[in-house]
């Protein structure tokens, strides 16, 4: 009741002005939250050797400076990924760039890596060593870095969040960063994950510990379960399937140019999970149109071994996660 009073105030206001509220809000109001105490009816899971208190967790994009994570933890997720994370600093596309379509529960967006920069962030995270969430970080090459310079630009963020975060998650896949999806390519991703996982080792040997590495898919690619394939032979630990998409179909069409997420999105990212899953033989995070505790069900039903929202928490807020992991 809360939540829909604040809310319908919210949506009032510009998507990003109420997007920095709601971070704010989680910001300041964790110490509240985790005053109460909660049962959660879900089980933990093991994944990427990782021990995740439950199996939902807050998708790449919601906390991309890693300034709400643990506000966000307190909500209840198992596990909130940070980021997309950029080398150096930018300030991502010209506004507008976000737009809600309430009707359809939806949202279009073309933000474009938005980000402090990987210092900044990663000195954020190095304030916080001790942690109750499982923690991911989504790394992406910078917009003005040339197309032969990205593999350098991920080097660099593995290098420096492989020793603060639990996974990192390679974003291929992003609509919003010009020929970024050129490396979804099977051949392009098989020599990309080959330079990155090599650097990847590296930095486990160094660490002591194991560096998870999660591949995030686009639901528009043709043959996802071909590019899971790619991704388990170079040596990634797990996939998310995946980003928002770009396409229209007759249900969505007429809707702004950008990134779609939410419920229009749900059932073509069950589609690809379906087809990652038969293809793949990695755990597979599934991400994209989860409004409900009955999608979550859908998704873990269908071999999914843990479920990202975004787009639900910003129609539904937290009681979606109680409404999961409660219910
Ligand atoms: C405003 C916005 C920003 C996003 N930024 C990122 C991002 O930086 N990195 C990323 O991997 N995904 C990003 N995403 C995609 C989400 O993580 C998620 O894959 C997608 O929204 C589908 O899930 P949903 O339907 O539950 O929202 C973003 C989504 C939205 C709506």
């Amino acid at each position: 009741v809360i939540y829909e009073a604040v809310r319908r105030v919210g949506f009032l206001l510009d998507p990003e002005v109420a997007h920095r509220m709601a971070l704010v809000a989680a910001r300041v109001g964790r110490p509240l939250s985790t005053a109460r105490a909660r049962r959660h009816r879900s089980h933990p899971v093991t994944a990427f050797g990782l021990s995740f208190r439950n199996p939902l967790g807050l998708a790449a994009g919601y906390d991309k400076d890693g300034t709400a994570w643990r506000g966000l933890a307190a909500v209840g997720f198992g596990h909130v990924e940070i980021g997309t994370v950029t080398p150096r600093p930018q300030r991502g596309n010209p506004r507008p760039r976000l737009e809600r379509i309430p009707d359809r529960r939806a949202l279009v967006n073309r933000l474009g890596f938005p980000s402090d920069g990987a210092q900044v962030v990663a000195r954020r995270l190095s304030r916080h060593r001790q942690r109750k969430v499982i923690l991911g970080v989504s790394i992406g090459p910078n917009a003005d870095t040339p197309p032969s310079r990205r593999l350098d630009d991920y080097l660099v963020l593995i290098d420096t969040f492989a020793p603060l975060a639990d996974y990192l998650a390679i974003n291929v896949s992003s609509p919003n960063t010009a020929g970024l999806r050129d490396l979804e390519r099977p051949d392009a991703l098989a020599a990309l994950l080959r330079d990155i996982v090599v650097r990847r080792d590296e930095a486990a040997r160094r660490l002591g510990r194991a560096v998870p590495l999660l591949v995030k898919l686009s639901p528009d690619s043709e043959a996802p379960g071909a590019l899971g394939a790619v991704a388990a032979d170079a040596g990634a630990d797990g996939l998310i399937v995946g980003n928002t998409t770009t396409a229209r179909d007759g249900m969505t069409a007429g809707l702004p140019v950008g990134g779609l997420s939410g419920e229009p999105l749900g059932p073509l990212a069950a589609r690809r999970l379906d087809e990652v899953i038969a293809g793949a033989g990695l755990p597979v995070i599934a991400c994209g149109g989860v409004m409900t505790a009955d999608d979550v069900d859908q998704r873990l039903a269908a071999g999914a071994i843990l479920v990202q929202i975004y787009t639900g928490l910003v129609y539904r807020g937290p009681r979606l996660v109680h409404e999961v992991l409660d219910g």
